[in-house]
């Protein structure tokens, strides 16, 4: 009999994650995935070119929640992802599973709403801690995998993590890393556009920054600190800053702009941009000399890339990106974010490997285990 999944995803992070499940689960007729958008990114930039970028299939249902505080957030897609899941999949029948992945709203909203139908849940990247309560994402990390029988693990932290927490052996499955699935599959493509001469760059010659956290973008000293390390670091080595809607947001609310729009930075060759897709964000980050960043999804992709991650944070939840990869924690201090790059600069930076299993075959194990269950 045919098995249907709900394969759910919202947010930006999401698509690379679930595009190579998608592709795995199609080697398997007795599964049926139906893709459930539940709109927590809804502009084309964050949206619709990854879509596009990662051929991924349309979605076949839309939820359109949008923004709001966490908890409206949060419960619009309940509300709607428990209405999808009682009515059944279009076509006809019912759901017997749903997949969630990463640590987003949507990823704890689309758990919860499943699982008080009963309907089991399978999590994509689970396991990973940072211990730090105070971000969004480590409550959306907990609440999913307390929920979910089916856990799928990218590093070995997430295996002890979730063995503390009591999770059976049976339930957790070491698979490796689906984000770089899509990084191995698509980066020579993304080597092949031709960003970095429409950006007047020179491989290896330019830093690329991101930074997105609400304990980095939402405290105006912070920010303005941050900005300024930013300005200053593009004295000495071309950055490109590609700036998230809620960034932007910030730094139009706090009156920074001129941090980023004023001489000092202009002649110093920051550049800022909108937010890029993922085959020109790949081409950029495959080629530079260093990545500063506060996202999680960046310090696995620069530890694939083998290319040094400053990381701006105080705590990973990836803690392998910096025991094996590239990744260093900075914090938010610019002293320590000056020194590290004078050793990328310098050459007396750490190399890193790539960790085991993030070999591009995570989805097809993930797809396997699926399967036989
Ligand atoms: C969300 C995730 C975060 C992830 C990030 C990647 C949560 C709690 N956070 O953060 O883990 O790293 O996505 O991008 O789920 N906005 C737009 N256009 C959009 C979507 C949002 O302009 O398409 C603006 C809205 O003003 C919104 C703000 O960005 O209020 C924040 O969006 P939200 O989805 O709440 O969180 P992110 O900061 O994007």
């Amino acid at each position: 009999m045919v098995k249907v999944f709900a394969c759910v995803v919202g947010a930006r992070p999401n698509f690379m994650k679930m595009a190579p499940i998608l592709r795995a689960l199609r080697g398997y007729p007795e599964i049926r995935p139906v893709l459930i958008h539940t709109g927590q990114h809804y502009d084309p930039q964050l949206s619709d070119v990854f879509f596009q970028d990662l051929e991924m299939p349309r979605p076949d249902v839309h939820l359109n929640v949008g923004s709001g505080t966490h908890a409206q957030q949060t419960a619009r897609i309940m509300e709607k992802m428990e209405e999808i899941l009682v009515a059944g999949p279009p076509g006809g029948g019912r759901f017997d599973r749903v997949i969630v992945v990463g640590d987003v709203n949507s990823t704890m909203a689309a758990a919860l709403a499943a699982v008080k139908l009963q309907i089991p849940v399978a999590h994509v990247e689970a396991g990973l801690r940072s211990f730090d309560r105070t971000m969004p994402e480590e409550i959306n990390r907990l609440v999913t995998d307390s929920v979910s029988d089916m856990l799928f693990v990218s590093e070995p932290s997430g295996m002890e993590n979730l063995r503390r927490e009591g999770h059976p052996e049976d339930q957790i499955h070491l698979v490796g890393n689906v984000m770089i699935d899509t990084l191995r599959a698509l980066l020579p493509r993304a080597r092949a556009l031709e960003t970095l001469d429409r950006l007047g760059l020179t491989p290896e010659q330019y830093g690329v920054v991101t930074l997105h956290r609400p304990s980095n973008v939402d405290d105006p000293q912070t920010l303005a600190g941050l900005l300024r390390v930013l300005a200053d670091i593009a004295g000495e080595l071309p950055v490109v800053f590609p700036v998230h809607p809620r960034t932007r947001q910030r730094i139009e609310a706090f009156g920074l702009g001129h941090l980023l729009d004023g001489q000092r930075a202009r002649q110093a060759a920051l550049r800022v941009l909108p937010p890029l897709g993922y085959l020109e964000f790949l081409s950029l980050t495959s080629q530079a000399r260093v990545i500063i960043t506060d996202s999680g999804g960046l310090q696995e992709e620069s530890t694939a890339l083998g290319i040094p991650c400053l990381t701006v944070r105080p705590n990973t939840e990836r803690p392998i990106t910096v025991t094996e990869g590239t990744s260093t924690l900075v914090g938010s201090d610019p002293v320590k974010l000056r020194r590290c790059l004078e050793d990328v600069l310098s050459g007396r930076y750490k190399t890193g490997r790539c960790p085991e299993l993030w070999d591009g075959k995570a989805a097809e194990r993930i797809a396997g285990v699926l399967a036989a269950h």
